[in-house]
Order: C-alpha cells, then structure tokens, then sequence
C-alpha cells in the first residue's frame, strides 16, 4: 500500500502553474503606480529619458490587448527641433480654436497648461495604422476597437513611464489631419496622441483639472442589472 505523501500547502506567493504569481507588495505597487499616475503638463526642460528605459517603455506599449491581435498603434518618436516646433505650433492653433468654442470659459480654458511639448525630454506621436482589415471582434466597430486597442497600448506607457518615475502627458489637441501631413503618414493612417514624456520635478497628487478647479472627478458607480441613473 502506498501512501500518498502529505503535500504541503502552496502560499499564494509560490508560482502559479502556466503563469507567474505576483507577492502582495507586487500588487500593492501596481495599485500605487496606478493611483500615483498624473497626466503630466510641467516638464524639466534639458532633461533625457535613457534610450534603455524608453526602449522598455515602447515595449511596455507594444506588449498591450489589441482586437483580434491586430496591434494597430504606430510610434512616432520626434527628434527634430523644427518638428517639434510645427507640431507646438499645432497645438496652440487648436488650443486657440478650443478656447473660442469654449465660450465663457475662454479666459479661463487659456490659463490652464494644456501640454509640455517644448519642454518634455522626448515627444512621441501614436497613430492608427491604415485598416488591415481585420474582422475577428471588429465587425461591428472597427473604429472604436482599433482605437481602443491603440489606447490600451497608451495607457501601459503611462504606467510604465510612471514605474520609471517619469511623467508622460497626452495632448490631443490638433488636428489630425494635419500633424498625419506633416508626419507623412500614408494615406488612411490616423494620428490620435502627442506623447510628452519626461523627467519631471514633481507629480501632481490629485488631477492638475482638479486641483485648478477646471473640474473635478466623480466617485465610481457601478449600475447593477442595467443602466440605471438612480442607483
Ligand atoms: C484621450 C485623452 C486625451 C487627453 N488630452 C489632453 C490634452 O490635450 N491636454 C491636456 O492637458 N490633458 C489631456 N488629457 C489628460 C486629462 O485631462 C487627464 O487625464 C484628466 O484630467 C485626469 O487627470 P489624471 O490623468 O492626472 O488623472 C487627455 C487624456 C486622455 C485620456
């Protein structure tokens, strides 16, 4: 007779079969990178980012869900100063035009900082690749899942630049066809995020919308069984 030999109990530290297993002050890192994350406008001017670091942030990008695998996004990065000039120009251009149709917020609107791109150490620009064509999960919305899929890849820069303890802004405010031109992107490729990333001097600790009183953001609610205001 055999007798099986008592094994003994697994912690939930020990490796998971077929994937790895992450220690509780893994995740309470995450969280604290998560909650710590600032869409970041002030920049430290003549500063770098490590070709290793950014290296393993475009990774980090690259490594994100996308419908279907389709992997839509496109890094750009801008090393040339009259580039990045053009594309600044740009933004102030949209950033005036936003101001306008903004109304009695005008004033306002134009004391907010919108974006660090003549200072941050390195300025990227994301854009949808032309449409493959893929159909797997896209039949109904091909936009909005590529487009998701690209923000998915986003998003896990964000987070990686701020795990490397360096801010990262998302300016949107340009017009799309127009930066697709001056970066010579072929046709049906569309350009969706100006990336300013860098060393910072400090993190905001709340929304800088916020913290100027632009806005402020509601507490999560969760609709049970349906959609439901009252809830
Ligand atoms: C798709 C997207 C576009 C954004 N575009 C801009 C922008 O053009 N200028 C800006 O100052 N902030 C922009 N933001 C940042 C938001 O204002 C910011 O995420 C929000 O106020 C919450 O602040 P937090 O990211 O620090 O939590 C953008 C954010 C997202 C997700």
């Amino acid at each position: 007779m055999t007798s099986a030999k008592p094994q003994p109990m697994k912690t939930p530290e020990q490796k998971l079969a077929g994937g790895e297993h992450f220690s509780l002050d893994e995740r309470e890192a995450l969280y604290r990178i998560i909650n710590a994350r600032r869409d970041m406008r002030h920049f430290l001017p003549g500063t770098t980012v490590d070709e290793a670091v950014l290296h393993r942030l475009l990774l980090a990008a690259h490594s994100a869900p996308s419908v279907g695998l389709m992997q839509p996004w496109r890094f750009m990065r801008i090393g040339d100063a009259t580039l990045r000039a053009s594309i600044a120009a740009l933004v102030d251009e949209e950033r005036n035009l936003t101001a306008q149709a903004l109304g009695e917020r005008d004033t306002e609107f134009m004391r907010l900082k919108v974006e660090g791109i003549r200072e941050c150490a390195e300025l990227l620009v994301v854009a949808l690749a032309p449409d493959d064509g893929t159909l797997f999960g896209r039949r109904t919305m091909p936009e909005e899942m590529a487009l998701c899929s690209a923000a998915c890849a986003i998003q896990n820069l964000w987070l990686a630049a701020r795990a490397e303890n360096l801010g990262m802004g998302w300016v949107s405010l340009f017009d799309p066809v127009r930066l697709a031109k001056l970066l010579n992107c072929p046709p049906g490729a569309k350009t969706i995020a100006l990336l300013c990333l860098g060393p910072v001097a400090e993190f905001y600790p709340r929304p800088m919308l916020e913290q100027l009183n632009w806005r402020q953001g509601k507490p999560l609610t969760v609709m049970q069984d349906g959609w439901c205001e009252s809830c």
